[in-house]
């Protein structure tokens, strides 16, 4: 059932509450990557262009008011993208800017989590952020599947209430995923932590035809298989259950190593990892053999990269891949990125706007396709 949307409610001259997802990546006050922000910028512009427009978002996990973590290189870069000025309240419970704000007024708040009440889904704050707004509007996909005040509570405060674009968009494209995938269905799994994979994948094994499996993952793997030394129990129980779900399973067949994770480092292409060197990118003879078996897919589920993409030397592996679900020879197939350092890759390649589908969701995207419901979406109205 989807949810209402934000074209489905009248907001003429509103004033409209947005949760957004502005928790972006910031090192020494400089936003890396602005992906969250451009996703809602439809929406906010949507907002603006009709109400008062009033955006609120976390960003990182502060105890208390950490100014390394305030929203203000932010709302500088919301600026920016806007041209526009965005007034930035500070206090949660100063409303003055409610009396005299006018359409097309867009207001930014501070980090909520600033205030404990957010994370507790406190009902006290969330009575405090919805007072005064006559629309609620959830955009933050990514923050969904907290219990958090801003997310939950605050919508037993505001009645009319509906998604984002954002947000019904991200539901759409993954439940395609879940629900109704064209075959071959392929799922390329990288990155370098599993653990916390181990829900999505044992959900999601069964309903692929094919897994591709890169990165620090892989090299894990290929150690479990007995090729080296460590044996990774997370690693092992996703290939048995795959295995047994009669999944194909394809393995990179070389790498390229190092001694040493840094810029410039000296790297060879090898078909096994040599003690004291680290396997940092899938080899040459992986990317042909990854590309061969994408060919005919019609879905792709791409998480997590194959390679250390932060380093120029080791993310030819995840670039080359990244280029062939976009070129024409995967023109029909429904590509789907998602979940962390990928998407972060693919905007470094310059290539995230050609995937059908890049979801701004960590957690939020594990969980959707692990088949948890999202509290923050079910709390939303059905559209009748
Ligand atoms: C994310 O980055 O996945 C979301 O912004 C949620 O952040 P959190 O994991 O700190 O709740």
């Amino acid at each position: 059932m989807s949810k209402l949307a934000l074209n489905d409610i009248d907001i003429s001259g509103k004033k409209v509450f947005v949760r957004v997802d502005f928790n972006v990546p910031i090192v020494d006050g400089e936003i890396i990557d602005s992906t969250r922000i451009e996703e809602s910028i439809e929406t906010i512009k949507y907002v603006s262009g009709k109400a008062v427009c009033f955006l609120a978002s976390h960003l990182g996990r502060p105890k208390g008011v950490d100014a390394k973590l305030s929203l203000e290189s932010v709302r500088n870069e919301l600026c920016r993208l806007l041209n526009k000025d965005i007034n930035f309240i500070t206090d949660f419970s100063d409303k003055s800017c409610l009396q005299n704000c006018r359409k097309g007024d867009i207001f930014l708040f501070e980090n909520l989590r600033f205030n404990s009440g957010e994370e507790s889904n406190s009902e006290e704050f969330a009575k405090l952020l919805a007072q005064g707004m006559d629309v609620y509007v959830n955009e933050a996909f990514s923050a969904s599947h907290r219990k958090h005040a801003s997310v939950h509570a605050i919508t037993r405060f505001i009645s009319v209430k509906c998604a984002g674009f954002l947000l019904n968009k991200e539901i759409l494209s993954l439940e395609n995923l879940l629900h109704s995938p064209k075959r071959p269905f392929v799922l390329i799994l990288g990155g370098a932590k599993i653990n916390d994979k181990v829900p999505l994948l044992k959900s999601l094994i069964g309903k692929v035809d094919t897994l591709l499996i890169g990165g620090a993952v892989a090299f894990r793997t290929f150690n479990a298989l007995g090729k080296g030394g460590t044996t990774d129990k997370d690693v092992i129980e996703i290939m048995e259950i795959a295995k047994k779900k009669g999944v194909k399973i394809i393995l990179p067949c070389d790498a390229v190593i190092t001694k040493e994770l840094k810029s410039g480092a000296i790297t060879s292409v090898v078909e096994d990892v040599p003690d004291g060197y680290i396997a940092a990118d899938i080899g040459p003879k992986s990317i042909k053999k990854f590309e061969e078996e994408l060919k005919s897919a019609r879905t792709v589920f791409w998480n997590g990269p194959l390679g250390a993409y932060e380093y120029d030397d080791f993310s030819y592996g995840s670039h080359k891949i990244a280029s062939f679900l976009t070129s024409h020879e995967m023109a029909g197939a429904f590509t789907v990125a998602g979940g962390g350092d990928v998407v972060g890759a693919l905007g470094g390649f310059g290539l995230k706007n050609k995937f059908r589908h890049v979801s701004t969701g960590g957690g939020a995207c594990l969980e959707f396709l692990s088949g948890d419901k999202l509290p923050g979406f079910e709390v939303l109205p059905d559209k009748k």
